[in-house]
């Protein structure tokens, strides 16, 4: 059977498609391998929101491709995703046989097999296909392996808000979103499987499901799917990504309090903080709008922690624009942001903009931005010390293996000493220091069974 490797580039939704990609070449039978060396298909799965991005992906492949003819293999080397949608047939040449767009993810089995088995030479699938924003599925959760204690849902694709900078609408085609109970349907199964925790995924989830289910008693959409997710008994928690500002509505707002399982964690893309900036990007909101919703969500909940994306260096931005973007940062008092440097997207309108800036400029920019808001971030993780907190424990610690790790339901990872007796259950847990983005905490021995709601039979036992 075929030994496949998959690396995936790029943001979350990135990383539930190659999960959806790896569940249904097991299904059929292949071997997932942790290295390209001996594999009889690479997978790239790339994003195109940076040139960076691609440039690794694309660096990534010669390289497989140089170390296969050295070997004198021939694996089947193929990209997927946002790139292979953008780039298309430029791209299958050589030994690169097989590229697969946004909506044709499903369809990689059977063009495995036609090239595994020399039905075809080269395939290049990027056409769109209705319904294919259902097709993010399967997940790969091993029964006989730990507990998986988080999962992705993919509940839409595409974006139809088109910021002049941004690739997405290109590659991801038009909002799509699945119907409601198919969603619920998929939740319930993860948490059937062990799954506490859901992030709900989409280019822009605010606009979820906007065609399809009228406002009702004042509640867009993308609340009604909140509400619904939230009935799923056994589940804990709900997370999104990604939203856009416009999309919180006070009924969206109303909601965090009003849903226990929707943590305080709201993730606010700010892109810039002038005026002039933002109208130019698109973006649909002003600065004012923009600190008017921060200080509505920090009124419904004090620790709201909000977490922003910025881009430096937009045509055109000056100085001053940028000076705009710092102060706001300070307004909002960010509790992590995303400082990204512009980067030109072919066919984006602010491609073609004049007074497009030197990358020395955005390199110096983008350096003091994020010297900026790592300040304000690392006082906020400061400020928890001494706090007692919920956390979910998902598993040992990506640094520190012989430790555990969960998350604050505003997002924050906490380390602590903990054992597989704790991987799935809501401890609270004493922070006793923080680093710059990291808590380290004691769990609270009695608090254990107050916040452990799961009645689940592998309950610590840590009395
Ligand atoms: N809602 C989308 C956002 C797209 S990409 C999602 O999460 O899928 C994520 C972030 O990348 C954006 O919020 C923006 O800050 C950044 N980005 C998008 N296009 C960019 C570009 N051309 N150059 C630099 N950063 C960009
Ligand atoms: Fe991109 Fe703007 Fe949509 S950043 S994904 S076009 S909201």
């Amino acid at each position: 059977m075929p030994q496949v490797f998959i690396k995936t580039y790029g943001c979350q939704m990135n990383e539930r498609d190659s999960e959806a990609v790896a569940a249904q070449l097991m299904a059929r039978g292949h071997t997932l391998v942790a290295d390209e060396s001996a594999a009889d298909v690479v997978l790239l799965n790339t994003c195109s929101v940076r040139d960076l991005a691609e440039q690794k992906a694309l660096g990534k492949m010669s390289a497989v491709a140089g170390v296969a003819r050295k070997q004198g293999r021939q694996p089947v080397l193929g990209f997927l995703g946002c790139m292979a949608q953008s780039r298309g047939q430029e791209l299958a040449h050589g030994s690169v046989r097989l590229v697969v767009g946004t909506q044709k993810f499903h369809r990689i089995g059977e063009h495995l097999d036609a090239l595994l088995q020399g039905r075809e030479s080269h395939i290049v699938d990027t056409a769109e296909e209705a319904g294919s924003q259902s097709t993010i599925r399967e997940h790969l959760i091993d029964p006989a392996g730990p507990r998986a204690v988080t999962a992705f849902v993919s509940i839409m694709q595409g974006c139809n808000q088109h910021c002049t900078f941004c690739i997405v609408p290109a590659t991801r085609g038009a909002e799509r979103s699945r119907p409601i109970p198919e969603i619920v349907d998929e939740v319930r199964d993860l948490v059937g499987r062990g799954v506490r925790e859901v992030t709900l995924l989409g280019q822009i989830v605010t606009s979820y499901g906007r065609r399809d289910y009228p406002v009702r008693d004042g509640r867009s959409a993308f609340v009604q799917l909140l509400e619904a997710v939230h009935e799923v008994d056994g589940l804990e928690r709900i997370r999104l990504t990604s939203p856009h500002p416009k999309g919180y509505g006070d009924d969206l707002i109303d909601a965090f309090g009003r849903l226990p399982k929707l943590v305080e964690h709201a993730h606010l893309p700010l892109q810039s903080g002038s005026d002039r900036i933002l109208r130019q990007m698109h973006r649909g909101y002003t600065r004012d709008r923009y600190l008017g919703i921060v200080e509505r969500l920090r009124k419904r909940h004090p620790d709201m922690a909000v977490t922003t994306d910025i881009i430096v260096g937009f045509p055109g931005e000056t100085e001053e624009d940028f000076e705009q973007t710092v102060s706001l940062c300070h307004e909002a008092a960010f509790d992590q942001a995303y400082v990204f440097k512009y980067s030109q997207r072919r066919d984006t309108p602010a491609a073609a903009m004049p007074d497009q800036l030197s990358e020395a400029a955005i390199e110096e920019r983008h350096a003091r931005l994020l010297t900026r808001v790592n300040e304000i971030a690392s006082r906020k993780y400061a400020e928890r010390v001494g706090r007692t907190v919920e956390i979910l424990a998902e598993g040992p610690s990506r640094r520190n293996p012989s430790r555990f790790e969960g998350r604050t339901r505003d997002n924050r990872i906490v380390i602590f000493e903990g054992d597989e007796r704790h991987r799935g259950h809501l401890l609270r847990v004493q922070i006793e220091t923080a680093s710059a983005f990291t808590l380290y905490g004691i769990p609270e021995l009695a608090g254990v069974s107050d916040v452990e709601e799961s009645g689940s039979s592998d309950a610590p036992s840590l009395s």
